[in-house]
């Protein structure tokens, strides 16, 4: 059986999650459901986690007061359980601070030290720790800044261990010659290709100043590159990493800011360690909020909890990722979904399914008339979208139907029908009723808190059942 393995980034823990992070592990969750359905439970995988070995936490450590360890431990539950509220279903979640992940890094480390890819060398630079980067003077603003950040980097002259990133160019190209899917979208695709062309430099890996990290296993006085060790999460989060049989089939779903690491580094490492990589790495866009950048200085930013506490998990799942184009940047604006909310979710789909239950207890007594025609190409059409990742598109044929449903309500008027020609009118309902029936099969996957509410409201082959609020209107 063909198998999945789907991973999100892993987050830092200097603060608690927001909508940006919630949009890439619904979109990463959503996808996972379609392929659990596709292919069974077990044959998918699903990680997520916590990147805990940075200067961030160490910093936010003594904002808050706080112990190191016990910082982590709050830290980390916090973004598990926001997570868990807002229905995802991850199969685990890796904290880079755990044994299991340490173990791992240690042994990639010795792979690529004996393979002669890590030497010990000097560097001076310009390092962001917003970022956990150096940057090039050319990759700095007007002002010196870092663009991502808008702070100076610092200069940083360090002894560290380094990894023969430059020996790399060419497989890597081959790499991606060989694997047209290996990055997508396609304009990732291209930004990258010119970067690795543009010639690629060794990059640091160690850091002697560090407070907090995994050590060098041939150095106790290092630590590991942030970057370098939380990549590692990928294959010790998955029980038996490499040699996992979802490991071939891993895909990364990340957002575009870590293109770099996640699309030059990581192939380069698992290279130079003698492991296959990855299958694909998609890389989604950044929205603003109201067309603003969300950021904590303009107080903008949204809680995916609230959100979810007021509308429901499912509306929040399809209210973001529904906004805007996956793969692409684009906005979310408070004040459409709201609007989304009453007139997609409250007024549509609740009240398509209301309408119809309702209807045929009043007239049939409950019972469902001859089975209707099933139109298979709107699913064939819902799932193909989702195989090709085209979230937003999947999302909006669910909503189409819903309204070609709506529209067959009304416009035959099936509560007047009923009374003048009853057997023209069953056949009316039969047709709905099947309509419901594939709306609740792709709710599944965009829908999964409803879609059990829907199939109780179907009913059993006799019988529909008790008529419920999907959505109740705010
Ligand atoms: N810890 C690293 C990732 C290591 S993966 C081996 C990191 N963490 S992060 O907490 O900063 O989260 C990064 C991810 O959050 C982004 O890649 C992106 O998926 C998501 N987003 C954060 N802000 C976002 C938006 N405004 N819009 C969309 N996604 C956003 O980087």
């Amino acid at each position: 059986m063909m198998k999945k393995y789907f991973t999100t980034p892993i987050y830092y823990v200097n603060d608690i999650p927001h909508i940006g992070h919630a949009y890439c592990t619904l979109a990463t969750d959503t996808l996972v459901r379609y392929w659990r359905k596709k292919l069974g439970k077990e044959n998918v995988f699903f990680l997520t986690g916590t990147d805990e070995n940075s200067q961030k936490t160490v910093d936010a450590a003594k904002l808050a007061g706080k112990p190191i360890p016990e910082y982590l431990e709050g830290m980390a539950k916090i973004w598990r359980t926001t997570f868990e509220k807002i229905g995802i279903e991850f199969d685990d979640f890796i904290r880079t601070t755990e044994e299991r992940h340490l173990k791992k890094v240690h042994e990639l480390f010795t792979k690529i030290h004996e393979g002669g890819d890590i030497y010990k060398g000097k560097y001076t630079g310009k390092y962001c720790h917003g970022c956990e980067t150096f940057l090039k003077e050319s990759e700095l603003d007007e002002e010196g800044n870092c663009p991502d950040h808008k702070k100076p980097p610092v200069d940083l002259e360090e002894e560290n261990y380094f990894f023969r990133l430059s020996k790399y160019e060419k497989p890597l190209l081959e790499l991606y010659e060989k694997n047209p899917s290996f990055l997508e979208p396609e304009s990732r695709r291209n930004e990258i290709l010119n970067f690795i062309k543009s010639g690629l430099e060794d990059i640091s890996i160690s850091r002697e100043t560090s407070e907090f990290g995994i050590s060098l296993p041939i150095d106790e006085n290092h630590k590991v590159y942030v970057w370098f060790d939380a990549l590692i999460n990928y294959l010790s989060g998955l029980p038996d990493g490499e040699k996992s049989e979802f490991w071939g089939e891993a895909v990364h779903i990340i957002g575009k800011d870590i293109t770099r690491f996640h699309c030059v580094i990581w192939p380069a490492m698992l290279l130079a360690a003698g492991i296959k990589p990855y299958k694909q790495v998609f890389a989604h866009g950044f929205f603003t909020i109201d067309g603003q950048k969300m950021s904590k200085s303009l107080g903008n930013v949204v809680s995916p909890v609230e959100l979810a506490e007021k509308y429901g998990n499912d509306a929040l799942r399809v209210g973001l990722i529904g906004s805007f184009e996956f793969g692409h940047d684009g906005d979310f604006s408070l004040s459409h979904f709201d609007g989304f909310y009453n007139s997609k979710l409250a007024g549509g789909v609740g009240n398509l399914f209301n309408r119809v239950v309702v209807l045929i207890h009043k007239f049939l007594d409950g019972k469902k008339p001859e089975e209707g025609e099933r139109e298979e190409d709107v699913l064939t059409k819902f799932n193909q979208a989702l195989e090709k990742q085209e979230l937003q598109r999947a999302i909006n044929i669910f909503f189409e139907y819903v309204g070609s449903a709506n529209q067959l309500l009304n416009e035959t008027e099936v509560w007047k029908l009923v009374k003048e020609d009853l057997e023209a009118s069953k056949k009316v309902f039969a047709t709905l009723l099947q309509k419901l029936e594939i709306l609740a099969e792709m709710a599944e996957v965009i829908l999964p808190e409803t879609a059990p509410r829907m199939r109780k409201m179907l009913g059993n082959a006799e019988k529909v059942g008790e008529p419920e609020i999907l959505f109740e209107r705010k």
